[in-house]
């Protein structure tokens, strides 16, 4: 019954129907102040629950009433020991996770394809980071899931190492083998910590991949606004065991969470909570239903396709949240990005990213069969347009064959810290092999680092790039997000070479 409760909301409401004259921040004194814009757009319920730490609202950073309770339901209901609300993002959780459990000059093992908060983190701490490899499956330049062997010599040969984080499920939704990796790791006695960003309803159906808490992971971090219900930005981070310091993590949090949080964002948090609670597993099937339903739409259209669990697995994965519609368009002649424009143009219809080979969609029991419907419709009329030839990329069959290669490796050269903080300059693209980088070069979506600050500048960097570049994907990261520039550091030894001059 206690999980019915909403104790944000309802001193939200209580606050928001009152008489109380408002002295206090926000400055638009619960929308009387607003620009009619804005009150237009929002409706006036939600200006007047736009508040932040008064009287009787607690503190994110020291939670002693309706936040604290809130927390324990969330916690009771994701299977944690302890739950912190989260209003800056997974982001934030993620990096308040390696400030809790490492110190600078400490490893960290981290996998090649981290978000770049994890990166974020690893340059606040100055913690050094040690990279391993997904497997990777190069006929869709996707990388998969982490197996427990690669675990097992990553941590043989960096025994020192202070934590190691694994993000599953995948933006794609592969998982990996929670049990065997925390089981690996905790031969360390160190923590496991789960990027579950994209997996904050795992385990609320029983067709859906468990939760990594449930299977031995020691701290999760949810981007419960990504699958849940919650607004943008508010997600939410679990803990359990003794292997992360509950009073570490705190200050970590302290430091980087807002002192002015947004009550919209931590009652749509305990919404959240409470929509799990008393329906969870009725979402999920309303969800997997209609994804299923979207699988078989897909499968009828010549030239496109969508993998499924046992394809994943067949590549190692443990399992795959089946919410994730991986849609690729490889056969059709066509990048993932141009299907992805020609449908938001023609057919309004938005999905969560696209990449070279692929589309992917998130559905949730927001959506309807008629959303399916029109979406299966749209992927039938990009293949009749590619049918055409009209859409067809000028240099496909070159980009197909290089976009097989592997993205390449990297080394470290200084740490990302050092490499962040030491004086650096632009230089072309072209010129920049046997440089090391400066700032960090992702590719977005899915936001996976090319290249990290400290690492050195290779040719095959260089010719990846501009094959990303060319295919028409976008850089976040760089100063210069086309990627024509980038910075690299100023003073590193340059064997008899003259300094880089800054164009
Ligand atoms: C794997 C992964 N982890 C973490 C994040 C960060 O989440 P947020 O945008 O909530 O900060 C993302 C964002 O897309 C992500 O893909």
């Amino acid at each position: 019954m206690a999980e019915k409760n909403t104790p944000l909301i309802e001193a939200l409401r209580e606050y928001a129907a009152g008489k109380t004259v408002r002295f206090h921040m926000p400055g638009h004194k619960g929308g009387a102040g607003t620009s009619p814009v804005i009150k237009d757009l929002m409706g006036q319920a939600v200006l007047w629950a736009d508040v932040t730490n008064i009287p009787g609202m607690d503190d994110l950073h020291q939670p002693t009433g309706i936040i604290r309770k809130a927390q324990e339901l969330a916690a009771r209901t994701f299977g944690a020991e302890d739950t912190y609300f989260l209003i800056n993002g997974s982001s934030c959780g993620l990096m308040a996770l390696i400030m809790a459990t490492c110190r600078p000059d400490d490893k960290i093992l981290v996998p090649r394809n981290i978000h770049r908060s994890i990166l974020s983190g690893i340059i606040l701490t100055g913690t050094v980071p040690v990279f391993f490899k997904p497997v990777y499956d190069r006929e869709l330049m996707l990388p998969l899931a982490v197996s427990p062997e690669t675990i097992r010599c990553a941590l043989a040969q960096n025994p020192d190492a202070r934590a190691v984080f694994v993000i599953s499920p995948t933006y794609n939704g592969v998982t990996s083998d929670i049990g065997k990796i925390a089981a690996e790791v905790h031969r360390y006695g160190i923590p496991l910590m789960v990027d579950e960003a994209h997996g904050p309803h795992l385990g609320l159906h029983e067709d859906l991949p468990p939760r990594a808490l449930e299977c031995g992971a020691d701290a999760v971090v949810h981007g419960t606004h990504k699958l849940l219900t919650s607004f943008t930005q508010a997600s939410m981070l679990h803990v359990t065991g003794p292997r992360v310091d509950r009073a570490r993590l705190e200050q970590s949090l302290r430091v980087l969470q807002s002192t002015s949080p947004s009550y919209l964002l931590l009652a749509s948090l305990d919404a959240a909570r409470a929509d799990v609670a008393a329906k969870g597993r009725q979402m999920f099937d309303r969800a997997l239903k209609m994804a299923a339903e979207l699988r078989v739409g897909i499968r009828n259209i010549p030239g496109v396709t969508t993998f499924d669990e046992r394809w994943a697995v067949e590549r190692g994965a443990a399992g795959l949240d089946n919410t994730k519609v991986t849609i690729t368009v490889k056969d059709l002649g066509i990048t993932g990005v141009k299907a992805e424009a020609w449908l938001r143009k023609n057919a309004f219809i938005q999905v969560e990213m696209s990449d070279v080979f692929n589309l992917l969609v998130i559905v949730t029991a927001g959506n309807t069969p008629g959303d399916i419907a029109r979406l299966v419709s749209g992927l039938q009329a990009v293949a009749a347009e590619a049918g055409k030839g009209i859409m067809l990329e000028d240099d496909f069959h070159v980009v197909l064959e290089q976009a097989l290669v592997e993205p390449p490796e990297t080394r470290l050269a200084v740490s990302p810290r050092e490499a962040f903080f030491s004086p650096s300059v632009s230089l072309p693209l072209e010129k920049t092999a046997g440089e090391v980088a400066a700032e960090t070069i992702a590719c977005y979506p899915p936001g996976i680092p090319v290249l990290c600050p400290g690492e050195k500048i290779t040719p095959q960097i260089i010719e990846h790039l501009q094959l990303v570049r060319r295919l028409g994907l976008h850089f976040q990261g760089p100063h210069d997000p086309t990627v024509r520039f980038i910075r690299v550091l100023k003073d590193v030894e340059r064997a008899g070479q003259p300094e880089p001059v800054e164009v």
